[in-house]
């Protein structure tokens, strides 16, 4: 089983991600920790121990405390996409509590621990990811890999017509995190915006009655209804995750990638090809990939 810990800002497609992570048999989620972004700290992560009390009942996933705004300035929250709460389906209350260290303090237990390299899958911005990765190189030798949702690097962005949400909300930190070292794959806008589920194809997306089929579609039923021009749920954050586990789903190119900081570009990731510390991901088996993301949601 590989070591996984999860970064995130939950958020609807976190929400999928975290439940696909929650179900794989390949995968070991040894944390969870938790970042400002599609909603405020406070809300992403009582989303994130909702959602693990939900569908994971006893089972010991602990859920760290992050960063409330990026590296400079202020989160700007997009519940026009998420919904008022950033994940828009109601979750029972839980009485499961925060864990006792804070994120980058969880982070750098977890990486350091045995047995074996441990991977981070980062769905938010990158601020805990870089925190803790800050004058300590030892974390760069101990993190394998960071699989980072973020980017746009061939194509328009989602957030200004040059950036992604993630990469745009802190660029200093993804700076950092792409300059640390440590290989990154970055699954970025170039392969999530082909990655998606259809309106049409619901309301059973996940055809299974567990609890996290059950809530899968709930949060697709709701995003949909929220937002009637929409008509395509992307699977970003999901598939990063799939790319986790399966790498060969996408196909990569090596670069060295350069976020811009400022002005009407910030935010842009810019690769410069050839070789480098980041796989940047351009093709994707959409098929094979949705079909992953159905299945771990379903089980
Ligand atoms: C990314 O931004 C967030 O709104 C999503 O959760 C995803 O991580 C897509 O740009
Ligand atoms: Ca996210």
């Amino acid at each position: 089983m590989r070591r996984v810990m999860i970064d995130t800002d939950p958020g609807t497609d976190d929400a999928l991600a975290l439940l696909m992570a929650l179900n794989c048999p390949d995968l070991h989620l040894e944390g969870i920790t938790t970042v400002g972004g599609n909603a405020t700290l406070a809300q992403t992560t009582q989303n994130a121990l909702r959602l693990v009390e939900y569908v994971a009942g006893e089972r010991d996933v602990p859920v760290a405390i992050g960063a409330d705004r990026p590296a400079r300035g202020s989160f700007s929250y997009a519940y026009h996409v998420h919904g008022t709460d950033g994940l828009g389906v109601n979750l029972p209350s839980t009485a499961r509590k925060p864990h006792r260290a804070d994120a980058v303090e969880l982070i750098r237990d977890r990486a350091l621990a045995a047995p074996g390299p441990i991977t981070v899958i980062a769905l938010g911005p990158l601020t805990n990811v870089a925190a803790a990765l800050d004058g300590r190189p030892d974390m760069a030798k101990a993190i394998a890999a960071i699989v980072v949702m973020g980017g746009a690097v061939e194509v328009p962005g989602n957030v200004t017509p040059h950036a992604e949400f993630n990469i745009y909300e802190d660029p200093w930190s993804a700076h950092a995190v792409f300059a640390s070292g440590v290989p990154v794959t970055l699954v970025g806008l170039d392969v999530t915006h082909k990655t998606s589920m259809h309106r049409d194809s619901g309301p059973r997306w996940f055809e299974s009655t567990s609890a996290s089929a059950q809530l899968g579609n709930r949060i697709l039923a709701n995003s949909f209804q929220a937002r009637s021009d929409v008509q395509e749920f992307y699977l970003h954050d999901p598939l990063a995750v799939a790319a986790a586990i399966e790498p060969e789903l996408l196909t990569y190119r090596r670069a060295h990638v350069e976020v811009m900081m400022d002005g009407e570009e910030r935010g842009r990731t810019v690769a410069c090809y050839g070789d480098g510390p980041v796989q940047v991901a351009g093709g994707v088996d959409v098929g094979r990939a949705v079909e992953v993301v159905r299945s771990l949601v379903s089980k």
